[in-house]
């Protein structure tokens, strides 16, 4: 059960232990009136009710007790900072990608969740909750053959982003509550790193960061998240453009302009009208480079509401200026944070220069409804062990065109990384990843379970 920032996704997993998988996989975009609400409740009863619905429709066997007494485990993949105490369970510290609902934070989650599972008396144990960027590197992970590498992190860049990645235990400082296994010396760590710089000593902050933060939900809060994840971009775009059309010296859209002066529109365009901007319009400016940008064009009638015809060549010349410097500006940012951690993380002086190149899709399975074999990526075996192998989801970094590129320049200057260190470093599209990773997870949590109470 994966609930992210736009989609709940419901699916089951079949491991076959050999690195692939079949999958079965609903998806739902989540409704408004859940995501901003004072009933609490509401939210995990509806995910309950995906859950039984998604086993009526691909399981029913495992409803009938009698032909299939096992109980299912479930991973909840909940992409929100929370406080993890074990794996399965942990407190909600703050919603953020536009969720409000006050009185789920401070409570266990996956209590939440099986309370409403139980109400409904399906026979599921939530045996673990995962961060979507620890599903993406436990998803990366398993798709590659044993032999091959580890990947060591697991970076979000979608409607929101974070990174989860592997530490040695002897660094951890900080007082560890709760149940964990230290033998492997290592752990994962969820950065939460959309709460970079708060207090914005280091990002940059024009006054249109300023008015975005300032609508929002989370004043203050999520500062590195509202200059890199695709929740915020499309807004900010639009803030800026809609500044850029009202102002008469600068008279963006000037035929939409005086055609509205003429024909008073009662109706508000999107381009006035906050958070209706999707940020995919960066993406289709950015692969645009025809001549009269017709495609960008037919794109900002799509999201501004403007009449394509209205909008000239230099209007939507103008457009893909400002969107390429903000999609270029979240990229470097993004790449800064990622060269970060891969620093913090010292693998660097671990691994031999690599000879292999850029970014490699991996199964790209977007339209699976029903099972089908995935193949396990075996592209790049004898140079993994030369690279730190970085799994990443999301669409931005999926649709945005040389989103990797910009993000790549970025890590070359960092000092400490440099070229050498920058070729060292495979991003590997992990997709859907967020998702499987959980299952990975919530069988590795049962099994555990079954070990502990077998040896006692
Ligand atoms: C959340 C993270 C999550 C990321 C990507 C952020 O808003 O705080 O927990 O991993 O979005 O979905």
């Amino acid at each position: 059960m994966d609930l992210g920032g736009t989609n709940i996704r419901v699916c089951s997993v079949d491991l076959h232990g050999d690195s692939t998988y079949n999958v079965k996989k609903s998806k739902m975009t989540i409704p408004r009136k859940l995501m901003v609400t004072r009933a609490g409740h509401e939210l995990f009863s509806f995910i309950a009710e995906r859950v039984d619905t998604f086993l009526k429709t691909y399981h029913p066997i495992f409803l009938n007790k009698s032909s299939y007494p096992q109980i299912i485990s479930l991973g909840l993949t909940f992409s929100y900072p929370v406080y993890q105490s074990a794996v399965n369970s942990g407190i909600l510290l703050r919603w953020t990608k536009g969720f409000d609902i006050p009185d789920i934070v401070g409570q266990d989650v996956c209590r939440l969740l099986q309370r409403e599972i139980d109400l409904r008396h399906l026979p599921i144990k939530v045996t673990a909750l995962v961060n979507d960027a620890a599903g993406t590197i436990m998803s990366r992970a398993y798709t590659l053959p044993v032999s091959s590498t580890r990947t060591s992190m697991g970076v979000i860049f979608g409607t929101g982003t974070n990174c989860v990645y592997l530490e040695k235990l002897s660094n951890i400082v900080k007082p560890m509550e709760g149940s964990y296994d230290s033998s492997t010396g290592e752990m994962f760590i969820s950065t939460e790193w959309g709460s970079f710089d708060n207090q914005l000593s280091v990002l940059p902050n024009t006054k249109f960061d300023a008015k975005l933060d300032k609508v929002s939900l989370n004043p203050g809060d999520q500062m590195f998240e509202k200059r890199v994840a695709g929740m915020f971009l499309g807004e900010l775009l639009r803030i800026i453009v809609s500044e850029m059309h009202t102002d008469p010296e600068i008279n963006l859209f000037p035929a939409y302009r005086s055609n509205n002066e003429r024909k008073i529109n009662k109706n508000q365009p999107a381009l006035l009208t906050r958070w209706s901007v999707d940020s995919s319009i960066l993406s289709v400016a950015e692969a645009d480079s025809s001549d009269r940008l017709g495609i960008l064009r037919a794109k900002i009638e799509e999201e501004l509401g403007i009449p394509s015809p209205l909008v000239s060549v230099e209007d939507a010349q103008a457009v893909k200026m400002i969107t390429h410097a903000i999609g270029k500006r979240a990229a470097r940012l993004a790449g800064m944070a990622v060269g970060a951690v891969v620093l913090k993380s010292q693998r660097l002086h671990e691994v031999k220069v690599s000879t292999e190149g850029y970014c490699e899709k991996l199964v790209d399975d977007s339209d699976l409804k029903t099972t089908i074999g995935i193949k396990a990526d075996r592209s790049g075996i004898s140079a993994d062990q030369h690279t730190i192998d970085i799994a990443v989801d999301g669409s931005l970094i999926e649709f945005y065109p040389n989103f990797e590129k910009y993000m790549r320049q970025a890590i070359r200057v960092i000092e400490g990384i440099g070229v050498p260190g920058e070729e060292k470093i495979h991003i590997r599209i992990a997709k859907d990843g967020s998702s499987v990773g959980a299952a990975i997870i919530a069988l590795l949590a049962s099994q555990q379970v079954m070990v502990s109470s077998s040896s006692t």
